[in-house]
């Protein structure tokens, strides 16, 4: 009973983020505490446990208040000793030697599954001392601003997602001989979805995924998905995560964009745990 006495969540911006003090996720969560944190995080999107020091298998226990865990694409990033967690890390590179920044360019995560997870989970491990922050746009909010033509013009339409688009200005990590065989090839999911816990429509983008829009010419697609990605990047639908040591972070694939930021002193090691949790066909 202690710690729901001394469990806090306290709104991070006008829409999205919460901050959860006074919960240490290595030990037991009661069933009320975990209603009220589930609950928050439908409400709030982005939930910001401070002060968490886990192991992997505590990593592993703690997510599963949430859900259940989604087996994640490309298994070279997977931890030897826990693979269901991979690790995101500034000090791997693409084979011709450039360093490689996992997460740059905004994004949804594998959404090229036929069911995306929910949400992901990063756990900071190491942090450089300044930069590397996480932002988040909230899709919700910029859905509910697009002018009625624009919310008529795109309503039942569906995008290709596939594990590469060729249209992507960021190029993923090659899939691992094991991972390629059962990564899917594409699949179609609205480019609007409504969330099923909160019942709140949203826009389904993925710039690094989304291969074409079914039934439309491929300029006029792209024309349409700029358009729909450059308004709802735009500053009021951000919150940006400036990353404490300790910090775990989990935020709701299905109604976010995120990325990274590749703008800090690439000396420093930047090194996180990451989990997914499974989610649902998007509807
Ligand atoms: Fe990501």
């Amino acid at each position: 009973m202690a710690i729901i006495e001394t469990c806090t969540i306290s709104p991070l911006s006008a829409h999205t983020g919460a901050e959860i003090c006074g919960v240490d996720l290595s030990k037991p969560v009661d069933a009320g505490l975990r209603e009220r944190l589930n609950r928050a995080f439908v409400a709030h999107s982005v939930l910001v446990f401070r002060d968490q020091h886990l192991s992997p298998p505590q990593l592993l226990d703690a997510v599963q208040l949430f859900g259940d865990v989604f087996p994640q694409h490309n298994d070279r990033f997977a931890l030897p000793e826990c693979p269901l967690i991979h690790y995101i890390s500034n000090q791997d590179s693409y084979p011709d030697g450039r360093r490689y920044i996992p997460g740059e360019g905004y994004h949804t995560d594998h959404s090229n599954a036929a069911e995306p997870p929910k949400a992901t989970v990063l756990h900071a491990v190491r942090l450089p001392d300044h930069g590397g922050d996480t932002q988040f746009v909230n899709m919700h909010r910029a859905y509910e601003d697009l002018p009625d033509g624009l919310r008529r013009r795109i309503s039942g339409l569906q995008a290709m997602h596939v594990y590469q688009s060729r249209h992507s200005a960021r190029k993923l990590m090659a899939l691992s001989e094991a991972s390629r065989a059962s990564v899917p090839d594409g699949v179609l999911h609205p480019l609007v979805r409504t969330h099923p816990d909160s019942g709140r429509k949203a826009i389904y983008l993925n710039p690094i995924r989304i291969e074409g829009i079914e039934g439309m010419a491929e300029g006029e697609a792209l024309r349409l998905l700029d358009e729909l990605l450059a308004h709802a990047t735009q500053p009021q639908y951000e919150y940006r995560h400036r990353w404490r040591p300790g910090d775990m972070v989990m935020w709701d694939n299905r109604c976010l964009l995120h990325k990274a930021n590749g703008d800090y002193d690439m000396r420093q090691v930047r090194y996180l745990y990451r989990i997914m949790l499974k989610g649902d066909v998007p509807s």
